[in-house]
C-alpha cells in the first residue's frame, strides 16, 4: 500500500483507475492513507512519503470529493488542519444545495447508434414517461465545463458573495478572490424596462481557457518555475489564494450555467424551482433557455455551445458533433449536460437523492490524441521500481501539453506491441497521468524498433528483480542505488529503524543535496564541521545530530534488519528474522527454502530478502556499516529455530532407545517440526526405531527419507550447534 504512493508513475494509476470504476472506494482508500500519513507525521514525526506525493494524493482526494461530495468522510484530511486554505476561508451554507448530476456514458466503439447511446435513450424515455408526454421532449444541451463550480449572489445588482461548492451544502466564501475575475459582472446593468432583481444567485463554472493555460505555463517556464499540472487544479488553487492579488494574476474565466434563485420582495424561496414566483417586473423565465438568455443579457458569459434540441436524435447528433470538435474548443469539457427546457416540467420531475431527475451529464470518453513515440526511457522510482516512460512528440491532450506518457510496464509494451518510432494514441482521463493507449499499426514506420528492457538498473547497475505475481521490475540495489537514496536513508534513520533523532526527510535532503551523504553508511562518516557549515544548522543542532548518530550505533538486530529497507520486510518480519537467525551473517546466507519455514514469511518475502542480499552493492554497504561500528547483541544462542527441521513433517515408528515417543515428538515440535500419525507423500522424515512396522514399508515405497535413531539425533545435535 505504502509503495503505491511512493512510485507515482508506476503505481499511482491503479488508484486512479479505482477512482474511475469505484469512486467511493477510492475516496475511502485515499482518506485512510492520508490520515495514516498525517498521524505518522504529527504524532511520530515520521514522513512516510514526500511532500510532493502527499500533495498529489491530497489534491486527488479534493477533486474526487468535489465530484462526489456524498462520499466524503467526516474525518477527511481535506477538512482538517493541514488543509491550510480550507481553514482560512469562512464556511457558509448554500441556501440551495449545489447538487451533483447523474452521469451516463456512450460506448464509441459500437457502431449501432441506438446501442452506442442506449443510456441517453433510456434517460429520454424515463423523462417522456414521467411527464406522460406524447411529444418529443425539448432539452437545453450545454457543455460540461471541466472547471470549478461557483455560486454568485447579487443583492440589488451588486456581487456580494461567492461560494465554492464545498460538500454541496456548505461552501467556502471566496468572494474577494472571485471579484478579481474580469468577466464576472460586479454590478448588474440596468436593462431598459426591467427591474434589477433584489436577489439573484447565479451558478456556473470557473475555468482557464486552453490558450491561456499554455501561456501561463510558458511564463512559468521563463521564470524557471514548475508547470501547472492542469487547468482545473490551477483554477482550484487560484480561487483559494489567501491573497486575492495572486488570484487577480491568474487568467480565470467564468461561464454561467444556471440561475439558482431570483426574486423580489422575499428572498426566502427554498427551492431552485420557485424562481418564477417572485420575478422582477417584466422578466419571464418559463424555460431554462430563457434563463440563459436573461443571464447573457445581464452580461454573463454563456457559451455558444448551448443549444435547444428536441428528441434523442438531435441529442445524439449534438453529442457526436461536440465530441469530434472537442480538441478545437477554447476550453476543456468532459461531456454534455442536458436539461429539460420547460421549468414547469423540471418542477414536475423533481429530484432523486442528490441529483435532479430533469438533467443528466453525458460524459465523454477519455480523450485520445495521436502522437509519435520518440523513445522509451527507464525511470527508477524511489522504491526502485523501473517504469518505462514514453517520450513522445509533444501534443495537447485535454488541455495539457503532454510529452511524457506512461507505458506501465514491460509486459504491457510487448502485449500491445508498442515500438519506438511508432505512431501512437495518447490518452489522458481526468487527472490521470497520460498513457500510451496503442500503436497505430497501419502507420508503423520502417524504422520502428522493438523495446528491450535493460537487464540491470540504468541508474546503479545492480541486478533487477521481479517478484512472482508482480508486473513491476525493481532494482535490487536498495542501499546503493542513487535513485532510491533519499528514501533509503530516511527510512534507515527513522524511529523504528536506527532511530537517529533529528534526521528526518528534510535533513536527509539537505545532506544529500550538499553531497555530504550518498548512502546510509555515509551517515557515520559525518563530522561536526561539515554539519555546522550547512545553512540554518547551528553548532548546537550539529552537536545534537552527531550525538544522535553515535547513539544509533548501538542497536538491535531487528532494527538493523528493518533499517535495510528490504522490500516487504516490515517491523514484525524483521523481528521474526532476528529471532530466527540471531545474526546478520546467517540471515544473509539464508535460502528461500529456509526463509519460508518461518511463520508468516511466504515466497514473495523470502525471494525479496534473498534478492536483496545477493546484490553485491548492498553487501558492500552492510560491510561498511559494520566496519563503522554499528553493532547489536548477538542472540544466536537463544535461538531455538532449526532450519532443517522447521516446517518438516515427521512420522515416528518403532521404539527408540533414548526417547519415548512423546519426548521425541516434543523435541521435533520444539524445533519447529510437526509429527504426523501416518506416512504420506507429504511426510519428510520417518524416524524408525526397533521393530518398526508397516509405516517403514510405506516410507520405503514412497521413497521418503528414513532416519534411524543415530541419524535423528545427529540431525538434532547438528542443528543445535
Ligand atoms: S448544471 C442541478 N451545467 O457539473 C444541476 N453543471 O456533476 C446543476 N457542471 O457541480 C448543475 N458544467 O459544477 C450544470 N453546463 C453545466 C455544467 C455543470 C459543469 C458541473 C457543476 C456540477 C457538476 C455536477
Amino acid at each position: 500500500m505504502h509503495d503505491l504512493l511512493n512510485d507515482p508513475l508506476a503505481e499511482y494509476s491503479s488508484i486512479l483507475n479505482l477512482a474511475k470504476s469505484n469512486p467511493h472506494k477510492a475516496i475511502k482508500q485515499l482518506t485512510k492513507q492520508l490520515i495514516k500519513y498525517n498521524e505518522a507525521y504529527h504524532n511520530e514525526d515520521i514522513s512516510l512519503i514526500s511532500d510532493e506525493e502527499y500533495d498529489q494524493l491530497f489534491r486527488h482526494l479534493l477533486i474526487l470529493e468535489e465530484e462526489y461530495p456524498e462520499y466524503k468522510d467526516h474525518d477527511s484530511p481535506t477538512t482538517k488542519v493541514g488543509a491550510k486554505p480550507q481553514t482560512e476561508f469562512v464556511a457558509k451554507e448554500h441556501a440551495i444545495p449545489m447538487l451533483s448530476l447523474n452521469n451516463i456514458f456512450s460506448n464509441m466503439q459500437v457502431t449501432d447508434k441506438s446501442i452506442r447511446h442506449q443510456e441517453l435513450i433510456q434517460f429520454d424515455k424515463r423523462i417522456t414517461e414521467n411527464l406522460a408526454s406524447s411529444d418529443l421532449i425539448t432539452y437545453v444541451a450545454s457543455p460540461k465545463y471541466d472547471g470549478v463550480a461557483i455560486s454568485l449572489i447579487y443583492i440589488d445588482g451588486t456581487l456580494t458573495q461567492a461560494l465554492t461548492r464545498g460538500d454541496g451544502f456548505i461552501g467556502e466564501d471566496v468572494t474577494e478572490n472571485v471579484k478579481t475575475i474580469a468577466n464576472i459582472p460586479k454590478q448588474l446593468p440596468q436593462i431598459p424596462g426591467q427591474d434589477i432583481p433584489q436577489l439573484l444567485e447565479v451558478r456556473g463554472e470557473i475555468l482557464i481557457l486552453t490558450a491561456d493555460f499554455i501561456l501561463l505555463n510558458q511564463a512559468q517556464e521563463k521564470l524557471g518555475l514548475k508547470h501547472y499540472a492542469n487547468p482545473r487544479n490551477t483554477v482550484s488553487g487560484s480561487i483559494r489564494q489567501l491573497d486575492s492579488t495572486v488570484t487577480a494574476k491568474r487568467p480565470l474565466h467564468f461561464f454561467a450555467y444556471a440561475i439558482a434563485r431570483i426574486g423580489n420582495g422575499t428572498h426566502n424561496s427554498k427551492t431552485e424551482l420557485e424562481i418564477n414566483k417572485h420575478l422582477p417586473n417584466s422578466v419571464v423565465l418559463t424555460t431554462f433557455f430563457a434563463q440563459l438568455a436573461y443571464l447573457k443579457n445581464l452580461g454573463f458569459d454563456i457559451s455558444d455551445l448551448n443549444q435547444l434540441l428536441t428528441g434523442t436524435d438531435a441529442l445524439i447528433a449534438y453529442y457526436e458533433q461536440t465530441l469530434s470538435k472537442r480538441n478545437q474548443l477554447p476550453f476543456g469539457i468532459d461531456g454534455i449536460v442536458y436539461k429539460v427546457n420547460q421549468i414547469s416540467a423540471q418542477e414536475k420531475l423533481g429530484f432523486v437523492m442528490r441529483a435532479p431527475r430533469f438533467a443528466i451529464a453525458h460524459k465523454f470518453p477519455a480523450e485520445e490524441v495521436e502522437s509519435q513515440l520518440l523513445d522509451i526511457q527507464i525511470q527508477v522510482g524511489r522504491t526502485g521500481a523501473l517504469t518505462p516512460v514514453a517520450k513522445i512528440k509533444p501534443v495537447l491532450v485535454g488541455g495539457v501539453m503532454v510529452s511524457n506518457a506512461s507505458l506501465h510496464n514491460a509486459d504491457e509494451i510487448s502485449r500491445k506491441d508498442i515500438r519506438i518510432n511508432d505512431f501512437i494514441l495518447v490518452r489522458r482521463a481526468g487527472d490521470v497521468i497520460p498513457e500510451v493507449v496503442k500503436s497505430i499499426l497501419n502507420k508503423r514506420p520502417q524504422n520502428s524498433q522493438k523495446f528491450i528492457m535493460p537487464t540491470s538498473c540504468p541508474v546503479c547497475g545492480s541486478h533487477l528483480m521481479r517478484l512472482p505475481d508482480e508486473t513491476i521490475t525493481r532494482c535490487s540495489g536498495g542501499l546503493y542505488c542513487q535513485a532510491q537514496k533519499r528514501q533509503t536513508i530516511t527510512h534507515f534513520a527513522s524511529k523504528l529503524a536506527l532511530n537517529i533523532d533529528g534526521m528526518g526527510e528534510k535533513i536527509v535532503d539537505m545532506l544529500v543535496d550538499n553531497n555530504l551523504i550518498n548512502n546510509s553508511a555515509d551517515i557515520y562518516s559525518l563530522n561536526l564541521a561539515q554539519l555546522a557549515n550547512l545553512p540554518r544548522f547551528g553548532l548546537k543542532s550539529s552537536e545534537n545530530l552527531i550525538n544522535a548518530i553515535n547513539k544509533s550505533k548501538n542497536t538491535s538486530l531487528h532494527k538493523l534488519i528493518y533499517a535495510l529497507g528490504i522490500r516487504h520486510v516490515g517491523e514484525s518480519t524483521a523481528k521474526a528474522l532476528a529471532n530466527t537467525f540471531g545474526n546478520l551473517d546467517k540471515l544473509m546466507s539464508a535460502s528461500v527454502n529456509e526463509l519460508i519455514q518461518i511463520n508468516d514469511i511466504g515466497e514473495t518475502v523470502a525471494q525479496s530478502i534473498v534478492d536483496f542480499f545477493s546484490e553485491a552493492h548492498n553487501y558492500e554497504i552492510i560491510k561498511q556499516l559494520l566496519a563503522l561500528g554499528i553493532n547489536y547483541p548477538i542472540t544466536l544462542s537463544n535461538s531455538k529455530f532449526n532450519v532443517n527441521i522447521s516446517g518438516k513433517t515427521f512420522v515416528l515408528t518403532g521404539t527408540l532407545s533414548k526417547f519415548t515417543r512423546d519426548e521425541a515428538k516434543a523435541l521435533i515440535e520444539e524445533y519447529g517440526g510437526k509429527v504426523a500419525a501416518s506416512v504420506s507423500k507429504k511426510t519428510d522424515y520417518v524416524v524408525a526405531g526397533i521393530e518398526a512396522g508397516s509405516k517403514l514399508d510405506k516410507a520405503n515405497e514412497l521413497g521418503i527419507t528414513i532416519l534411524d535413531e543415530a541419524n535423528f539425533k545427529s540431525l538434532i545435535n547438528y542443528n543445535k550447534s
